[in-house]
């Protein structure tokens, strides 16, 4: 098998004291087998020589879209096809504004602009910068469609002051940026439906059940999804997320909306994946006026809502791959393992939840257990651990689809 090329990391650097770590962030990438092309701003030159990084990239620095022969060995769009990510270390509050406004006045905006490949920053900046309403705006805006921010850490600065703002260290920014390329594309051409967020089933006009699902681990396991090559949709419970880019997101608020939602998005699905808090039970009837508090005591009764898991996994026809969740306070596995079977699903994710475990937090730790297999994917980021938890899914199905076929083929 031929070996696989080394990955291509396109390396800005702009005008901060932070400039300085660059040649170490270069050296880190090249350790771990990429290759780096440096491509700096006119403010970097202040902080940094382009002798430098061109001495320990191996390559020459590029720093301007009028430089006919750099030009013409590699322009600046065959740059921006080059690249399999593009890092910016450090990125200052100037060049994040200008990111954010989709500026093309030199290289490396322009090259930002034209690639189709991952984008990342590493910020680097006063900590007052950094927590400025319009960096926040910036930033925020960059997020939303899709660009990973790395870091910045806390620490003392540049400036004397101590506070937030500091690039991240170049072994850190290096990992997080390998890690984030696009590995093995395992659900390329698959279809996937995740549902995710808590459900909200209405008591009268203005109240409602709900719970403390902040939706986060479903909107990254559609991210992860959509990175490995699915095409998604995500059927979400109001949550204070963005859509995703490159997602269908279908916003619903009860769990009867989530069924219907869930079963309109199912043809055609090879995968569904219940993220969702959903509510177990909602009132039987819903107060057509806000209710007045005029009796000591209120009764509200409830009745079961649909078991949406439970619906998609016992579909006779065009049933996917199912994966469930299962949040639990206590005895973890054996829960799960019990969900598992009766709910007859392909694979479930289990996760502790109370004492301010799992809900509307960024980290997690997942036990994924199926029919025959185990894996206890650790603690960590919830993006990262969507990512691992696909590349599982993947996997199994794949175990799963060819053991029907290897005993067909032996008897035949
Ligand atoms: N789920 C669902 N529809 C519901 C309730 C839950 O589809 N009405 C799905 C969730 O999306 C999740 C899984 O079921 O994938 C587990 O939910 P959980 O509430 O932990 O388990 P339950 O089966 O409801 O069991 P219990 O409440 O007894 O723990």
């Amino acid at each position: 098998m031929d070996s696989p090329r080394p990955a291509r990391i396109l390396l800005g650097v702009t005008g901060g004291i932070a400039a300085y770590k660059s040649p170490d962030l270069v050296r880190r990438l090249r350790e771990r087998g990429a290759e780096v092309q440096v491509v700096m701003t006119r403010g970097a030159a202040n902080f940094i020589t382009p002798l430098t990084l061109q001495a320990v990239s191996g390559r020459p620095v590029r720093d301007t879209l009028w430089d006919g022969s750099a030009e013409a060995a590699m322009d600046h769009i065959e740059l921006a096809r080059w690249a399999d990510a593009v890092l910016v270390a450090p990125a200052t509050a100037d060049f994040l504004a200008r990111l954010a406004h989709g500026h093309a006045d030199d290289l490396l905006s322009t090259l930002c602009l034209a690639t189709a490949a991952p984008l990342a920053v590493a910020p680097a900046m006063n900590r007052l910068m950094w927590g400025n309403a319009a960096t926040r705006a910036n930033v925020a805006l960059l997020e939303s469609r899709g660009v990973a921010i790395f870091g910045p850490g806390t620490g003392e600065q540049a400036c004397g002051e101590t506070g937030e703002g500091r690039m991240l260290e170049p072994a850190e920014l290096a990992e997080l940026l390998l890690a984030r390329l696009p590995r093995e594309r395992v659900l390329a051409g698959l279809k996937v439906v995740i549902t995710a967020g808590p459900t909200r089933e209405l008591i009268d006009p203005v109240r409602f059940i709900s719970n403390r699902s902040s939706g986060k681990m479903g909107y990254a396991v559609a991210c992860a999804a959509r990175d490995a090559g699915a095409e998604v949709v995500l059927v979400s419970g109001p949550v204070a997320l963005p859509a995703p880019a490159g997602v269908q997101r279908v916003c619903v608020e009860s769990a009867e909306q989530m069924y219907e939602a869930v079963h309109a998005a199912l043809p055609g699905a090879d995968i569904y994946i219940g993220t969702a808090a959903v509510a177990d039970y909602r009132p039987v009837a819903v107060a057509p006026q806000k209710i007045k508090k005029t009796a000591e005591n209120l009764r509200v009764e409830l009745v079961r809502a649909p078991d949406i898991l439970g619906s998609v996994a016992a579909l006779r026809q065009g049933r996917p791959f199912v994966v469930g969740f299962a949040a639990e306070t206590e005895n973890l596995e054996e829960h799960a393992r019990r969900k598992l079977l009766g709910k007859r699903l392909d694979m479930i994710a289990a996760n502790r939840v109370g004492d301010g475990l799992a809900f509307d937090r960024d980290d997690n730790s997942l036990l994924v257990l199926w029919n025959g297999g185990r894996e206890d994917l650790g603690a960590g980021g919830k993006p990262e651990l969507a990512r691992r938890l696909v590349a599982l899914i993947g996997a199994v199905r794949c175990s799963v689809r060819q053991a029907p076929a290897d005993t067909a083929a032996g008897e035949s």
